[in-house]
């Protein structure tokens, strides 16, 4: 099993010099915690990390300090210039034998291990794809460009999802290499070449740190429940 971590965004939304993955929530950078729920999984795992080129070295120096004694591989490589295209550089180098792959943005960076662990088991005993998700709490209109509202779309199928991403990882190596560049998320790049997707329960922990606000957030709630 491995885990594909993306952090070569450059989070321009968040307004920071840095890019996204090595800001601090907390003293401890957004990649490094992201690290250590994966690496706080109950099984081993190859642990790849995708990273800005420019940032290779700053990102092993994370990596060998969040490793410690941990027994699972770990790989970095550099990203490119969407998230579609850091994945691919991760799905490069996995190792043989590697038969489910994960997903996951570092920029979730409190993702609770027993998500983890739940979409492992989930791609484990479906051979399907299988993504978390939440459902969604807005109510959600449909606008024309002049901001007008056409319509409120009915909620109640919604779900708002999240990373990881499982999937087998044969069905999604042969996604990417017929992937067109227009995907905003890993589940519907499979789901276009017709692998099945399930959602389960996601964990409003695995919020993604976008904006100045949901830092703000996660350095509270690790504030509030230091790990
Ligand atoms: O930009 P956004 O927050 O949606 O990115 C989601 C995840 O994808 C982040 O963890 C980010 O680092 C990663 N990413 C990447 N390579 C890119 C763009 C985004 O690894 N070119």
């Amino acid at each position: 099993m491995a885990i594909i971590i993306v952090a070569a965004g450059s989070g321009t939304r968040l307004g920071a010099t840095e890019p996204k993955a090595f800001v601090d929530v907390a003293g401890r950078t957004i990649l490094e915690r992201a690290l250590r729920s994966a690496l706080s999984i109950a099984e081993p795992a190859q642990i790849v990390v995708v990273a800005p080129a420019e940032r290779l070295e700053q990102a092993n120096t994370i990596v060998a300090r969040a490793a410690g004694a941990a027994s699972s591989s770990l790989t970095v490589v550099s990203g490119g210039d969407t998230r579609q295209q850091s994945v691919a550089a991760g799905l490069a180098v996995l190792g043989d034998g590697i038969e489910i792959v994960l997903v996951h943005d570092s920029a979730r960076s409190l993702t609770p291990p027993t998500l983890i662990e739940a979409v492992i088991a989930g791609v484990r005993s479906s051979g399907n794809g299988v993504i978390p998700g939440l459902p969604v709490a807005d109510t959600i209109k449909q606008v024309d460009w002049m901001g007008s509202v056409e319509r409120t779309v009915d909620r109640a199928p919604l779900v708002a999802v999240q990373t990881p991403q499982g999937f087998p990882r044969a069905a999604l190596v042969d996604a990417y290499k017929t992937a067109s560049d227009d995907f905003t998320d890993d589940a519907a790049l499979v789901a276009a070449a017709g692998l099945a997707v399930t959602v389960i329960d996601g964990d409003p922990l695995a919020f993604k740190i976008t904006t100045p606000w949901d830092l703000a957030r996660a350095e509270s709630l690790v504030a509030a429940s230091p790990a």
